[in-house]
């Protein structure tokens, strides 16, 4: 059996996935496409052999769609799940699951009133060889306890425009659900650090800013999260442990040594970086809906606690102070999905 996948916004990242599932995760193929863009969406249909519908309704309600893929702006996630639902079929939502902590709850409750976990959200650093190593040195046999993590998140440029409430909610959210997946554990409080803009950053905006948080037992994360670095995309993941220090940097390329220099190239974009992750998490998923399985990645009370965390950040950045992260009680649906979950 082939899963059949509709695809929901095909801008960079879903016409990425949607390659992906047609040509190289195995058990799936693209059938029906939806973008505001209908050009857009009916040049890649023609490529893919698939079709395009009017409406992200009809996406989800189509006879040839089994699954659906949502990689729509960050804004209209909610909406479109809610819409989406009631159809009753599984879907990966890219990251973030929405950009307010009400929009993440309306879809939490309702995954919650249907009493079945159909949304899964595209945190797709969980499936990252390195981020994977990473987790299995926070052991005693490995860096020991876990005391400081500090992360480096760089975009190039920002992709949809400079605002800094924007880098919390869509670039550090990346951070905020991998070091809760990390640690296993959630976060008590934030605060965010905005220093001197650089000379690209529009007035009344802080580029870089640095997230300062407190997990639940004490670990510090930090995130120094620059959204128009200029110089590349990269991300390093640095945890000091009680007997030890791991450092996720660029491991994933090549040193060159030419002409009396010596080197490495970065990536433009995330896509360079985390290509193996977005492959194996589409192959998780599909694997997943074929064996009747739990994914093995992001729930949607990960989108939730993710976002949640977010909109404390946005409020400390607002208020200049430390903000406490409450959470309400992790329903039953998703119990035994501990955040750590990996398997
Ligand atoms: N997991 C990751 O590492 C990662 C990386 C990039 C983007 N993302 C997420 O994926 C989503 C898309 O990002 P992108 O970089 O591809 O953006 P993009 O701007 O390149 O593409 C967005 C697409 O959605 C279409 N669109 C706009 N409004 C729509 C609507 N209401 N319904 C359906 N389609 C609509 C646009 O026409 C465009 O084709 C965002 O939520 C972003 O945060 C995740």
């Amino acid at each position: 059996m082939t899963v059949r996948v509709g695809v929901v916004g095909v801008g960079n990242i879903g016409t990425s996935h949607a390659l992906n599932l047609a040509r190289v995760v195995s058990g799936s193929a693209v059938s029906v496409l939806f973008d505001a863009d209908a050009d857009r969406a009916a040049a890649l249909a023609a490529d893919l052999g698939a079709r395009i519908v009017p409406t992200v309704p009809a996406v989800f309600q189509a006879d040839d769609v089994d699954a659906v893929l949502l990689a729509s702006p960050d804004g209209v996630h909610a909406e479109q799940l809610l819409l989406g639902l009631p159809a009753g079929k599984p879907v990966l939502c890219e990251k973030p699951l929405a950009t307010t902590e009400a929009d993440a709850r309306a879809v939490l409750d309702a995954e919650v009133a249907r009493g079945q976990r159909l949304v899964q959200l595209g945190f797709m650093r969980r499936f990252d060889p390195g981020y994977v190593q990473l987790k299995q040195e926070l052991t005693a046999e490995g860096i020991g306890e876990p005391l400081v993590v500090h992360n480096v998140h760089r975009n190039t440029s920002a992709p949809y425009g400079l605002e800094t409430e924007r880098t919390l909610t869509n670039m550090v959210v990346h951070e905020l659900d991998i070091c809760r997946w990390l640690l296993d554990e959630e976060y008590a409080s934030v605060m965010v650090v905005a220093g001197r803009p650089g000379p690209l950053t529009p007035g009344g905006q802080h580029d870089p800013i640095l997230v300062v948080l407190r997990s639940a037992s004490g670990v510090v994360v930090e995130v120094e999260a620059f959204a128009n670095a200029q110089y590349g995309y990269e991300v390093v993941c640095r945890v000091t442990g009680s007997h030890g220090q791991a450092v996720l940097g660029d491991g994933a390329f090549i040193t060159r040594s030419k002409g009396f220099a010596r080197g490495v190239d970065l990536p433009e974009l995330w896509l360079g970086r985390f290509a193996e992750a977005y492959r194996l998490q589409l192959q998780g998923w599909v694997d997943a809906l074929h064996g009747g399985h739990a994914f093995p990645g992001a729930t949607a009370w990960d989108g939730f606690a993710a976002t949640v965390v977010a909109s404390c950040a946005v409020e400390a950045y607002r208020t200049g102070g430390w903000v406490d992260v409450v959470l309400p009680p992790r329903p039953e649906l998703y119990s035994g999905a501990a955040v750590g979950a990996s398997s």
